[in-house]
């Protein structure tokens, strides 16, 4: 009979993963493979993680497409975040052990779209475990996103107002939430698609103070319902095109727009007036270029403060949980939007 430790020994020589593979960039429904692959022995500085979730973000899918502005090799494993549990490590890790719930350090780069993976002590960040872990999965780019959108471009105190859109985006409901525990004001702007209602509903119950579409804020209608609140002082955009152009037409004197995604694929236009004679301030926001920029400890600090929110009931992530096995169908149902919960993969499913 095999003793258990041959066994365990066996298991960590030969243990294998399944992995999305970018082959090339291009759509992701032909330019994604499913790999089995094998995974080395632990050994030195190997950190093996078993990887939990992982969502599937728009930034995935530009990075898979080539459009995101970073590229990674031919062959990497897609997936830029996720959670994961550690299950073994070499002889000179010292800052993690087996069991530790950690989530990745980088961005691009991680890989996070497989069983399990081999990283090294500087990819991961150790997650506490009383968060549940896909909150973790999907913490480190759109709520990290979110806060920092919220902090660094405008001074806002409470009673300040902002508007966004893309609202029931995964930025645009941490934005809803982070906003409101500072006492700020969203007025948030959707699409009228057939998720409208509940999507208004959605916002409003996580602390949206105005939600409408993105019609209504060419109205009269909209701006007697604004009437009463001070301008916005900042402006977010993750769509681009005509919306954007609204965004900036409701914004107060000085104030400014950040772009931060251009999921319209539509240019920011901004008429000329608004610069001239309204000082309205255009800037941009990349987390990849914010993380190069800036410290480990910054960034765990906007995550740890994430996490006190959770834990003090004022912050929720909705989200649609899909088995690993059924890839193409959570890659599908990622790409049709709507309903305001982001795809995330069950990866031991
Ligand atoms: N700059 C950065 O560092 C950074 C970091 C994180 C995220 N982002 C960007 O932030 C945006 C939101 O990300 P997320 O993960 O939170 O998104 P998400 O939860 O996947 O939601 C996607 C959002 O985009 C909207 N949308 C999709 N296609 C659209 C179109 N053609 N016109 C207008 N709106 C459209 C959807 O509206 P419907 O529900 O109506 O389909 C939904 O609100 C993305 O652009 C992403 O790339 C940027």
């Amino acid at each position: 009979m095999l003793n258990t430790r041959l066994l365990t020994r066996f298991v960590r020589q030969y243990t294998t993963s399944r992995a999305v593979k970018i082959t090339q960039n291009g759509d992701p429904t032909s330019v994604l493979k499913i790999e089995e692959e094998s995974i080395p022995a632990v050994k030195g500085s190997d950190i093996l993680v078993e990887m939990l979730h992982a969502p599937i973000n728009p930034a995935d899918i530009n990075l898979i497409k080539g459009t995101y502005g970073t590229s990674v090799p031919v062959s990497s494993v897609a997936g830029m975040e996720g959670v994961g549990i550690v299950k073994n490590v070499g002889n000179q890790v010292s800052g993690f052990k087996e069991n530790d719930i950690v989530i990745p350090s980088l961005n691009s780069h991680f890989g996070s779209w497989r069983t399990q993976g081999l990283f090294k002590e500087k990819d991961l960040i150790k997650a506490p475990a009383d968060i549940p872990a896909e909150y973790l999965a999907t913490v480190s780019i759109n709520p990290t996103t979110a806060y920092i959108l919220l902090k660094d471009f405008v001074n806002l105190q409470e009673g300040d107002v902002i508007i966004q859109n893309a609202a029931n985006s995964m930025v645009g409901l941490s934005v809803v939430q982070i906003a409101k525990s500072r006492g700020i004001k969203t007025i948030n702007v959707i699409r009228n698609g057939p998720d409208f209602e509940d999507n208004v509903n959605r916002i409003k119950k996580l602390g949206g103070d105005i939600v409408v579409s993105d019609k209504y804020i060419r109205t009269p209608a909209f701006q007697r319902l604004i009437a009463d609140l001070p301008r916005p002082k900042l402006a977010l955009n993750a769509v681009g095109g005509a919306s954007a152009t609204e965004l900036v037409r409701i914004l107060g004197d000085n104030g400014t727009i950040v772009t931060y995604g251009g999921m319209s694929r539509e240019p920011v236009v901004i008429p000329t007036s608004h610069l001239v004679f309204r000082n309205i301030k255009s800037q941009g926001f990349w987390l990849n270029r914010w993380i190069s920029e800036n410290s480990l400890a910054d960034r765990t600090k906007i995550i740890n403060n994430i996490f006190d929110l959770y834990r003090k009931q004022n912050f929720k992530l909705m989200i649609e949980k899909h088995k690993f096995s059924d890839f193409e169908a959570a890659l599908e149902k990622s790409q049709q939007g709507g309903n305001g919960r982001k795809i995330v993969l069950d990866l031991q499913l």
